[in-house]
């Protein structure tokens, strides 16, 4: 029988992992099954033991479970532990292991797609919740000049400067406190698009030439990318290459190859 592995979480049926992780299975030849579980709300600890225990070697995590996951794994790797939150598992024969791959995600598809080298610019993260927070640790290792946290609740903003200051150089504030601040990578790490609310966002916040990136993504432009592109943003892009990239890196954790990702994107883009 083939490995098998699943994606969990509630609600699930929209989830696109299945089509990917299918779609690197058949790009790398790995024989392995990849499926969707809707767990209930109160039954996620559960639903992975069954799993577990019928073969399966590892899991993707979605909303809105990737804490609960992190508290399920003996070993836990320390971006996960950052997060707070972890969207990876895999069954080894010693205990479970636990990884957040949304921030290297993030961070590859910016690099590698859009071409967005990271040292030295000054990037702005809108939003301090669970997306905000699963995504510092591996921004901060590209060691930009400035990572400053814009939210709307400002002491939000503040627990996470305080909690990754060692990691690099940080600033908090609502976003009316980072207007002039010429950003060369604006995130929305907020769930307004998901509202379909638009952000209060002030004036002078894009350098020039500056990136807007919604780590949402739906089939047409978000919100957030039309509002950036007003603003001065010179390019924007919505997060279904960091949800591909996401993935690349939860299938190289599982199964030790490195698939590739723009024929994947590609693919996506033409559902
Ligand atoms: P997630 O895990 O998706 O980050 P979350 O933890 O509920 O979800 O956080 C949602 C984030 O979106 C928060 O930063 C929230 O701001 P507050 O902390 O001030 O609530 C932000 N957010 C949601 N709707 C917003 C809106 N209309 N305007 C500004 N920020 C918004």
């Amino acid at each position: 029988m083939s490995d098998r592995y699943a994606v969990i979480g509630h609600p699930i049926s929209h989830s696109k992992s299945p089509l990917i992780h299918a779609a690197f299975a058949r790009q790398t030849g790995q024989e392995m099954s990849y499926e969707a579980i809707l767990a209930p709300l109160d039954g996620f600890a559960a639903a992975v033991a069954a799993f577990r225990a019928a073969g399966g070697k590892g899991m993707n995590v979605t909303l809105p479970f990737k804490q609960e996951a992190l508290g399920l794994a003996e070993k836990p790797t320390e971006r996960a532990r950052l997060a707070g939150a972890a969207n990876t598992l895999r069954f080894d024969a010693d205990g479970i292991y636990a990884d957040n791959t949304d921030g290297v995600g993030l961070v590859r598809d910016l690099s590698g797609r859009l071409g967005l080298e990271l040292a030295g610019k000054r990037v702005l993260i809108l939003g301090a919740g669970g997306a905000a927070r699963g995504v510092i640790l591996p921004l901060l290792e590209e060691k930009p000049a400035l990572l400053a946290i814009a939210n709307r609740s400002v002491d939000k903003a503040e627990a996470l400067k305080a909690q990754f200051a060692p990691f690099g150089a940080l600033a908090a504030g609502g976003f009316g406190d980072f207007a002039g601040g010429e950003f060369d990578l604006v995130i929305n790490a907020t769930s307004a698009s998901l509202a379909g609310a638009a952000l209060d966002l002030p004036p002078g916040l894009f350098a020039p030439g500056a990136l807007a990136y919604d780590m949402v993504y739906g089939p047409s432009e978000t919100p957030f990318m039309i509002q950036a592109r007003r603003l001065g943003a010179a390019q924007v892009a919505d997060g279904l290459g960091m949800l591909v990239e996401q993935a690349a890196e939860s299938f190289f954790l599982w199964r030790g190859v490195r698939p590739e990702t723009a024929p994947v994107m590609a693919m996506l883009r033409n559902i």
